[in-house]
C-alpha cells in the first residue's frame, strides 16, 4: 500500500500517519495547516512525524492534488482533512463549503482518475442530527442535520456513493463519535475542560450538563482505520446480485455513551482538582446525546474498542501535563 493521509497535522490524521509509519508503511502526509486552531499545535504534531514526507496543500487546490497524485501513485487515501467543529459552522458556513464540499469533490475526482484502490473518509456522528432513537444505526434516516457541518458530512457520504456507483471508486465512510486522547483538539470538550481545570477557570456545561457522548479513545479509532484500510467494499458480494456501488458507511465509536458530568468527574479525579461548573443553555447546532451501534463494523473487522474512560483520561492527562505549555498557549491563541 502507498497511503496518503490528508489532515495529517490534525488530531486523528497525525495519529494515523504516526501508526502507519511505525508499522513500516509507505505514508505521505498532507495538510493546509489552517488557523482554525493554533498552528503551533499542528506544527508540533508534524514535527513528531519524522520519516513521513509532508505536503502543505489545500484540498480545494485541484492542480496541486493532481501533481501530487501523478508523482506518488497512491493506492490508498484516508481523507481526514476537513473543516471540523459543529459550533463554528453556525457562523462560518463558507469554510465548510470550501474544505468539506469543494475539497472533498477534488479528492474523489483525483482518486478516480488515478485508480485509487480504497478511499476512506471521515464522516461524523453528527449526521444523525437530533435523533432520539438510540443507539444510532447506519440504517437510520439521516436527512435532518442539526448544523451545516453535519450537512457537509452527510453530503460527503452521498458524493462518495455517487463516485462508487458511477466510477467504481471503492470508498468507506467512517462516522466518528467524539474522539479524545493525547494531541487532541483544543476546540473540543476534553481539552477545554482540562485547560480550565489547570487554570482554575470555570468550565461551561451546555444544556445544563444534560449531555452524553460516545467518547472514543484515539488508539481504538486508529486500530479500526488500520483494519479497514485493506478492506475496500466490493462491487457485488455474490454473482447473482445486481450491480452494487462499492461503498460502505460504518459507525466508529466505542458503543457506550458517557454522561458529560461523569467525564468531568473522571477528569477531576485524575487532575486532583474540582471544576467550577457554569451551567448554560443548549448551543445552536448541538445535540443532547450520541451513542454508536457498532455491530456492523465489529462484524467486519472483529475489533471492539478496548480503552476504558479511566485509562483514556489517564493517557490524555499524562500527555497534557508533559505538553502543558504548548497546550495552554494553543488554547489562548
Ligand atoms: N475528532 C472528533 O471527535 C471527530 C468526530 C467526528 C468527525 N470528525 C472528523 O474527522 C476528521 C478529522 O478530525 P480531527 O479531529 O483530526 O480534526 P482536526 O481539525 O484536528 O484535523 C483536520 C485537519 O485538516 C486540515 N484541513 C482542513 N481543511 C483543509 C483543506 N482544505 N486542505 C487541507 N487540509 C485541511 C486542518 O488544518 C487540520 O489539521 C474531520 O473530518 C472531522 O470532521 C472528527
Amino acid at each position: 500500500m502507498k497511503i496518503l493521509v490528508t489532515g495529517a497535522a490534525g488530531f486523528i490524521g497525525f495519529h494515523l500517519a504516526d501508526r502507519l509509519v511505525r508499522e513500516g508503511h509507505n505514508v505521505v502526509a498532507l495538510d493546509n495547516l489552517n488557523d482554525y486552531y493554533a498552528v503551533s499545535l499542528k506544527q508540533a504534531r508534524v514535527e513528531q512525524l519524522s520519516g513521513v514526507p509532508f505536503h502543505r496543500i489545500d484540498i480545494s487546490d485541484l492542480a496541486s492534488l493532481e501533481t501530487l497524485f501523478t508523482r506518488e501513485r497512491f493506492t490508498h487515501v484516508v481523507n481526514l482533512a476537513a473543516q471540523a467543529g459543529v459550533r463554528h459552522s453556525v457562523d462560518h458556513p463558507h469554510e465548510y463549503g470550501h474544505s468539506n464540499l469543494t475539497g472533498f469533490l477534488n479528492l474523489l475526482d483525483v482518486c478516480k482518475r488515478h485508480d485509487v484502490e480504497h478511499l476512506l473518509y471521515a464522516s461524523s456522528s453528527s449526521v444523525y442530527g437530533r435523533q432520539k432513537t438510540l443507539p444510532f444505526r447506519e440504517t437510520d434516516p439521516v436527512d435532518q442535520p442539526a448544523s451545516i457541518y453535519a450537512a457537509t458530512k452527510r453530503a460527503n457520504e452521498m458524493m462518495a456513493y455517487s463516485y462508487a456507483d458511477l466510477h467504481r471508486l471503492p470508498s468507506t465512510g467512517m462516522r466518528f463519535f467524539t474522539v479524545y486522547g493525547p494531541w487532541g483538539r483544543p476546540d473540543m470538550a476534553p481539552c477545554l475542560f482540562a485547560a480550565s481545570l489547570l487554570r482554575g477557570d470555570p468550565i461551561e456545561l451546555f444544556n445544563h450538563g444534560r449531555m452524553a457522548r460516545d467518547f472514543t479513545y484515539i488508539d481504538d479509532v486508529i486500530e479500526c482505520i488500520v483494519r479497514l484500510l485493506p478492506l475496500p467494499p466490493k462491487p457485488a458480494p455474490t454473482p447473482n446480485l445486481e450491480r452494487r456501488a462499492p461503498h460502505e458507511i460504518y459507525n466508529l465509536g466505542r458503543g457506550k455513551p458517557i454522561a458529560l458530568l461523569d467525564f468531568v468527574d473522571t477528569l477531576e479525579k485524575r487532575l486532583g482538582t474540582t471544576a467550577i461548573r457554569h451551567f448554560k443553555q443548549m448551543q445552536p447546532g448541538d445535540v443532547e446525546q450520541t451513542w454508536a451501534d457498532t455491530h456492523k463494523l465489529r462484524s467486519l473487522i472483529h475489533y471492539t474498542p478496548q480503552v476504558t474512560l479511566e485509562q483514556g483520561i489517564d493517557h490524555f492527562v499524562t500527555w497534557l501535563l508533559e505538553y502543558r505549555r504548548l497546550v495552554l498557549e494553543a488554547m489562548t491563541a
